[in-house]
């Protein structure tokens, strides 16, 4: 699956967007990134797709009855360009199963703690407030719950007494911006097998 077509779905800053552009550039992705969908017209990952020469598909959900209706219209965009993984990068919004279903097994969400620890929003600053020793980086297929999919991969950090949610999501950054790239290198290399909820990875 050399040329695996991805596109990415974010709404705020970005890093890990760039993360991925980045390995695409230097040919390390395995995967080309056809499209941004990204829900906040303002947000900084938007400029950094232009920058990346990466087509952006932008939209704002007030302006659909539905969120089952924008998600039909991205899905044809998604169907239109043969995207063959959809990857959730610091996208702010639960998905229904429009998307879900269309792109089950071949969407995956990258989120800052040790999973099942943690998941929704804040997860850095509710490990922090939970005073955990060890948290982490998950990387999951997305299922229609929050943050509940089958894991592909993670990896652990300790936590410093003197961290601050700001130093913790910094080294917790570093971490994704390595991991998810590789995840996604090894799905577009065929190395990754999902078996029911159970997950193989060579
Ligand atoms: C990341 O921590 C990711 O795990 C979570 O949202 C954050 C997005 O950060 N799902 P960025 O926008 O990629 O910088």
């Amino acid at each position: 699956m050399a040329n695996l077509k991805v596109a990415v779905f974010a709404s705020g800053n970005g890093s890990n967007f760039q993360a991925l552009a980045d390995a695409a550039r230097e040919g390390r992705l395995g995967a080309e990134i056809r499209l941004l969908v990204c829900d906040r017209p303002d947000a900084a990952v938007v400029k950094r797709a232009e920058a990346a020469g990466i087509p952006t598909y932008v939209f704002r959900p007030r302006d659909y009855p539905s969120r089952e209706a924008y998600e039909r219209e991205i899905l044809a965009e998604l169907e239109r360009l043969g995207i063959g993984l959809v990857v959730l990068a610091g996208y702010m919004r639960i998905l229904t199963r429009v998307l879900v279903d269309a792109y089950a097994g071949r969407m995956i969400n990258i989120h800052p703690s040790l999973l099942p620890a943690f998941p929704g929003m804040n997860a850095v600053r509710q490990a922090l407030d939970y005073g955990v020793k060890v948290t982490g980086v998950t990387v999951h297929f997305v299922d229609s719950g929050v943050d509940s999919g089958p894991i592909i991969a993670q990896e652990a950090l300790a936590v410093d007494e003197r961290d601050t949610e700001e130093t913790l999501a910094e080294r917790i950054h570093r971490i994704e911006h390595r991991l998810l790239p590789e995840v996604v290198r090894r799905i577009a290399d065929g190395r990754v097998r999902l078996d029911g909820r159970r997950v193989f990875v060579e």
